[in-house]
């Protein structure tokens, strides 16, 4: 076999043996049997010596240029599995920061949560702002300067839950002073004195809070509830701007076929008191389970602010009167959506929550 020949087998041999490589450690394994003294065309170049001078620069060409081709291959192929190792590393840190387009679950505002806002944009409608008060509070401003002092047989309408706070009892000094008491409020009519202290009348307000009561948890008493008051201030308010403002909230918040009617009843805070009712919201006044049969159902309680009330807090009861009024949201979000236990909304059951 002629020289040329042994060069040409050497450079196929080399580049098939590239070509077999399947990754990039079988390529490396094969360097030093391409490009090494001990190679196939490296044998070939020994040679050299015992080819005819003439024939020398040829043979010479010829092995530089198989070198040359076995080395691109070579490189060819290494170019390959890095590009494949490459992307394979890309690939696996990859991160994927698109949103994800499917609807996922949602969460949304807890029924009573829901309730309170629609009830706070009618009112805010109807001209009045939103006050807010704490849910612990001393005796002062949830009894006594409500027109109940201590012993008051009334206190009874609320059983209270006290707080214990060891030695800080100095933080219970009220207004009037002798109150030392922190417990937990019973109703939102605290928060009628705390704005009455703070702002001067005209008034136009609501509170809406969380109020708490000693009581057992069953179908229609949960010992925390909520409740919102309204309060109104100004010069020459009288029991017929109360009665209206009622009808007028119960047709916005409910619909006009709701009505609302007061009868007599007592609070230490208002002279006169009432209970209001309104239309019952299932049957619209026919008459059913919920109502009783009576076509009405029971809202909340409301007054004329107490003279005592008002000069408690530094109103002078001769230029100004005022009414005010409080209900329950829980019991009210409860009948409108014809749910039989108060318990339900609290136990925190999704499949009851998100009917709402
Ligand atoms: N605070 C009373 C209650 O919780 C309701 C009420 C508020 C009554 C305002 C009259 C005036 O029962």
């Amino acid at each position: 076999m002629s020289v040329h020949d042994q060069i040409a087998e050497a450079q196929t041999a080399a580049v098939v043996s590239i070509d077999q490589a399947d990754d990039l450690e079988s390529l490396t394994d094969l360097e030093s049997s391409l490009f090494g003294k001990k190679s196939q065309l490296g044998g070939l170049k020994r040679l050299m010596g015992e080819v005819a001078p003439e024939e020398r620069a040829g043979v010479g060409q010829a092995l530089n240029e198989a070198q040359r081709i076995v080395r691109e291959a070579h490189a060819v192929a290494k170019e390959r599995f890095l590009s494949v190792t490459r992307r394979a590393e890309l690939e696996t840190e990859r991160l994927d920061l698109s949103e994800s387009v499917e609807a996922t679950a949602r969460g949304h505002l807890h029924l009573v949560t829901q309730t309170m806002e629609r009830l706070e944009d009618v009112f805010v409608g109807m001209g009045f702002t939103v006050s807010e008060g704490p849910q612990a509070e001393t005796d002062w401003y949830n009894f006594e300067a409500l027109n109940l002092p201590a012993a008051h047989p009334a206190r009874s309408m609320f059983d209270t839950l006290y707080l214990d706070l060891g030695d800080r009892t100095e933080i219970g000094d009220g207004e009037g002073g002798e109150a030392t008491n922190i417990l937990l409020r019973t109703h939102t009519s605290p928060v009628q004195i705390r704005v009455m202290e703070t702002l001067p009348p005209p008034i136009y307000t609501v509170c809406p809070g969380r109020v708490f009561r000693r009581d057992t948890a069953d179908a229609s008493h949960m010992p925390v509830f909520h409740q919102i008051e309204g309060l109104v201030v100004d010069h020459g308010i009288s029991l017929a701007d109360l009665a209206g403002t009622l009808n007028e909230f119960t047709a916005a918040y409910f619909g006009g076929a709701i009505r609302s009617r007061l009868r007599p009843s007592y609070f230490p805070f208002t002279e006169p008191s009432a209970e209001f009712d309104i239309t019952c919201v299932i049957c619209e006044g026919d008459g059913c389970q919920t109502c009783q049969r009576t076509g009405w159902i029971e809202l909340g309680g409301c007054g004329m602010v107490h003279p005592n009330v008002l000069g408690n807090c530094g109103i002078d009861s001769e230029e100004w009167t005022g009414f005010a009024f409080g209900f329950g949201i829980d019991r009210l979000a409860l009948m409108r959506y014809g749910i039989k236990d108060l318990r339900d909304m609290y136990t925190n059951d999704i499949r009851f929550l998100r009917q709402f």
